[in-house]
């Protein structure tokens, strides 16, 4: 049976640190630290994303700014606002939550956000600085699934790491910051072939379709770590990820849960890119 990496455990402890630098701030050097937070439409995913977002802000002593725009707002008065929140030296990090309504065009905004602010890390412009290895900002969901490698004390460097989803915002920031670490990245994704022997060879498989219960224990080497990024609603309105735990367990040395995997990883790490982008916008970086 598994080891269950408590992804709680080790976002608690993220937040921790970010809080505590946050307080040094604060006492030594009058900064705030703050974050704005917005969200167009009634996608009630996002609303849970966002309140989530500004209950960590709280926990460690950032203030937030939330910005909750109507479904039928305009790209235009949308840019204005990121406009201003690029200005507006009470906010280090903006966050603009996604999807966006089909009105407005997500590129376009993303480019609009100041790179310096951009703590989701979407910004062309930072993502080219994770392919270079460059970081301003760590990608959240990516930084957070390092964290949790790190948390079971498996060494990345040699290993046959199998990423399974190729989006932006996971699948290939991901690879990037295994293969960083010297990990043999193979990423897989709906039209691979073989899918079940790539991943019978992954040391360390890390899980980012979409698709629930995709995943399956016969896919999985002994002893292999599984990371399951997915968060899928059943018909019976449970929870469940895009790996079939049940069966994975049984295979994996440790495996993530879903909920209370990567989620509340995620949210830690853009506490911690806030925090960044606070030290470097007063050039204590
Ligand atoms: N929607 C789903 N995940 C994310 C994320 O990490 N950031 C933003 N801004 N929107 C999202």
């Amino acid at each position: 049976m598994a080891n269950i990496i408590d992804g709680k455990a080790v976002s608690a402890s993220v937040k921790q640190e970010v809080a505590e630098e946050a307080a040094k701030l604060r006492e030594e050097k009058g900064i705030k630290v703050g974050l704005a937070v917005v969200i167009v439409g009634n996608d009630p995913a996002s609303r849970v994303y966002v309140n989530n977002k500004k209950k960590a802000c709280e926990a460690v002593g950032f203030q937030s700014f939330e910005y909750a725009l109507d479904e039928n707002t305009t790209q235009e008065q949308l840019l204005d606002l990121v406009n201003v929140l690029n200005r507006d030296d009470r906010v280090n990090g903006i966050l603009v939550q996604l999807p966006l309504p089909k009105q407005i065009d997500e590129k376009t905004v993303i480019n609009a956000i100041s790179p310096d602010k951009d703590v989701d890390a979407f910004h062309p412009s930072n993502v080219g600085r994770i392919m270079i290895g460059d970081y301003a900002f760590l990608p959240c969901t990516p930084a957070g699934v390092m964290r949790l490698i790190e948390s079971t004390g498996t060494e990345v460097s040699g290993k046959q790491c199998v990423v399974i989803g190729r989006s932006n915002i996971v699948g290939k920031p991901m690879a990037m910051l295994l293969l960083h670490q010297s990990g043999t990245v193979t990423i897989c994704h709906s039209r691979t072939k073989n899918l079940k022997e790539i991943c019978l060879g992954a040391d360390i498989l890390v899980v980012s379709v979409g698709k629930a219960n995709f995943v399956t224990g016969d896919m999985i080497k002994e002893g292999a770590v599984v990371i399951d990024v997915g968060i899928n609603r059943l018909d019976n309105g449970k929870l469940c990820g895009d790996v079939e735990f049940e069966s994975a367990e049984k295979k994996a040395s440790y495996i993530t849960p879903v909920p209370g995997g990567v989620g509340p990883m995620t949210i830690a790490m853009l506490m911690k890119n806030t925090l960044t982008a606070a030290k470097q916008q007063n050039g204590l970086m």
